[in-house]
């Protein structure tokens, strides 16, 4: 069932931006919240490259990898998160298109970032979309991902409350699994997880082999 404060959240511009602004608050703000995926890949990727921000919403953490010279690419379902998109980043490109089918060339882009979406899909499309992204990427390319983590003691409370008033079953799903597992399942490799905030948010990278031994691990499995 989802929470009326949901819809309102979404309806609503300035509470969907006081919620994530006192979410935010554990990692130290907005801005390092928007940031944590450029932080994880700047070091590994050229400047200039290819990255693309999976669900970008209205752009605000593709907005840190655009000020940070690289060609950014935002994917929204949403036609009016990309108008306000498109308006706030004028250098974003903007695609409207399901994640879990993306009109998109396979191998275009040197990294993806899915920040804070994953889980809003179920079970069976947040397989699709982890699968679209390792199509999406070029061989040995890189994925970043930060979305909820099982909170510790300190923010267990809260996050159920939070998940209660603003979530959906997708993102208790999210909570319930083991997403570097699933990564691996699905064909990623040097899969790493750090998780922050209390434990209540994770940081995943993982890359996308070479097209040899993706061929190689996916035939053994
Ligand atoms: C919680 S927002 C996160 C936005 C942004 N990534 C951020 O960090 O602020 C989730 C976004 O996922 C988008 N979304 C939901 N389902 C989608 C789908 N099936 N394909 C593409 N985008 C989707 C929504 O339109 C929304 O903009």
């Amino acid at each position: 069932m989802t929470s009326p404060l949901r819809q309102l959240a979404y309806q609503h511009r300035w509470i969907y931006d006081m919620v994530t602004g006192i979410s935010a608050l554990s990692v130290g703000g907005v801005d390092r919240l928007r940031s944590l995926g450029l932080s994880a890949l700047n070091p590994l990727l050229p400047r200039g490259a290819d990255v693309l921000d999976f669900c970008c919403g209205s752009g605000e953490a593709a907005a840190p990898w655009i000020e940070a010279g690289f060609q950014v690419t935002g994917l929204d379902v949403s036609p009016k998160a990309l108008e306000l998109a498109a308006a706030r980043h004028p250098l974003l490109t903007c695609v409207e298109g399901l994640a879990e089918a993306p009109p998109c060339a396979p191998a275009s882009f040197d990294a993806i970032q899915i920040s804070l979406a994953l889980h809003e899909f179920s079970r069976a499309e947040r397989k699709q979309v982890l699968e679209s992204c390792l199509q999406l990427l070029k061989p040995e390319g890189w994925l970043v991902v930060v979305d909820l983590h099982p909170a510790g003691p300190l923010l267990h409370l809260p996050q159920q409350l939070f998940c209660a008033l603003f979530e959906t079953e997708t993102a208790i799903a999210l909570l319930e699994d083991d997403l570097p597992k699933q990564l691996q399942e699905i064909g990623f490799t040097t899969i790493e997880q750090s998780v922050m905030a209390g434990d209540a948010l994770q940081r995943i990278t993982a890359r996308r082999p070479s097209s040899s031994m993706l061929e190689s691990t996916l035939e053994k499995s």
